[in-house]
């Protein structure tokens, strides 16, 4: 089988060959990237010079090259990894939002038609379905809902979603879909909460919670949104939609709080912040179908998760030091320069 990995310098998408690589060493991956901020050759190393990886740097939207890797490939299976996915920067400048996870989406989708691939699989998050209230913990997302997507980034993911669908529908492309929770776990970047939180906590710095820091998120380890991908994508009946979550709903607060007692830090250092505009309150998954139908289930819980997380990054200066460049300063600064203490 080979794989074409879109986003492979990313945060799940490094996780994702090495789950494959683990799993399927029969199989090959061609990892396209176009190593934007997000993406860290770094998260490669290990794979780079196996006779079954090749990295290729590119843009999923750049038509051109999009064709002539598939003509030189052959590929079997697409799993669509790359996106612009943080909140915060799609609330800035939305306009890249669109470029990639629409268009790049689109150019991807019509090579996937033209070389005929055998399965196209299309990596959603449950922001689609847009949020729930606090007060009604008896209700979750199902992938029968309408999308409801509150911001740019979802909105732009929303519409590849709709787009993959619409392509199995009209030309009977074989695509798949999943939707997935908040990730956590090695190599994300410290834009999101979780290794935000961490980085920060680790150089005495203040935490900057949005609001109250009541929003609650439902979290899942990274390497099991990557088992369930890799189910969806071998096993599922084409033109499905799955919800993948990890049933651990906390709150940003009590994940904050989580993140210091793991590190042994005082919570003095939490810094209550001007709330994130439109900020989706709760989001929960019923994953119930890929449970029953895939047999899929979380091998980890939130506790654990978290402590192989703090671990992890402890053990991974050199990385963080890596990342945490001259571009990462200035955007932070675009981020929370505006943000008042509360
Ligand atoms: P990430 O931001 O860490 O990585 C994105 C990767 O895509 C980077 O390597 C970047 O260089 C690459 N990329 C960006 N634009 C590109 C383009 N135009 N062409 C080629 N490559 C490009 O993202 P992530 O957290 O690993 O998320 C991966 C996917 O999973 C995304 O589609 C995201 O929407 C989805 N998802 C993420 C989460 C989460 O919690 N992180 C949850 C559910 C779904
Ligand atoms: P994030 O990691 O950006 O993921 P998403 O918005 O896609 O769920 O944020 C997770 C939650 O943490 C969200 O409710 C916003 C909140 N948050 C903060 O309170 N402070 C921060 O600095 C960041 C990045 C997020």
């Amino acid at each position: 089988m080979k794989i074409l990995v879109t986003g492979g310098a990313g945060f799940i998408g490094c996780n994702f060959i090495d789950y494959e690589l683990e799993k399927h060493g029969e199989d090959e991956i061609v990892c396209l990237d176009a190593l934007t901020y997000a993406g860290y050759m770094g998260n490669l190393n290990a794979y780079i010079g196996l006779p079954n990886f090749r990295f290729v740097k590119g843009r999923i939207e750049d038509a051109e090259l999009v064709d002539r890797l598939f003509a030189e490939e052959g590929f079997d299976f697409v799993a669509n990894f790359a996106a612009e996915t943080h909140v915060d920067r799609s609330l800035i400048d939305p306009a890249g939002f669109l470029t990639t996870n629409v268009i790049g989406t689109q150019v991807l989708l019509d090579a996937a038609r033209r070389y005929g691939v055998s399965r196209f699989h299309q990596v959603g998050t449950d922001e689609v379905y847009g949020d729930l209230p606090l007060d009604r913990p008896d209700l979750r997302f199902v992938e029968t809902l309408a999308l409801k997507p509150s911001s740019p980034y979802s909105a732009s993911k929303a519409s590849a979603d709709l787009l993959a669908l619409a392509y199995h529908r009209s030309f009977g492309l074989a695509v798949t879909v999943s939707r997935c929770s908040n990730n956590y776990g090695p190599c994300q970047f410290p834009e999101k909460l979780i290794p935000l939180m961490i980085t920060r906590a680790l150089r005495d710095e203040p935490l900057p919670v949005y609001g109250v820091g009541a929003n609650v998120r439902d979290w899942l380890y990274v390497r099991d949104h990557c088992a369930a991908i890799d189910l969806i994508m071998r096993k599922a009946a084409v033109g499905s939609v799955y919800n993948i979550g990890g049933d651990e709903e906390h709150n940003n607060l009590n994940v904050v709080r989580t993140i210091l007692r793991l590190l042994d830090k005082p919570e003095t250092l939490i810094s209550f912040v001007t709330d994130r505009p439109g900020h989706d309150l709760r989001y929960a998954m019923d994953a119930d179908k890929l449970k029953t139908e895939l047999g899929w289930r979380p091998s980890v819980n939130f506790e654990e998760g978290m402590k192989h997380t703090v671990e992890w990054y402890l053990a991974n200066k050199e990385w963080l030091a890596n990342v945490m460049n001259a571009d990462y300063r200035q955007s932070c600064e675009r981020i929370y320069g505006e943000k008042k203490v509360r």
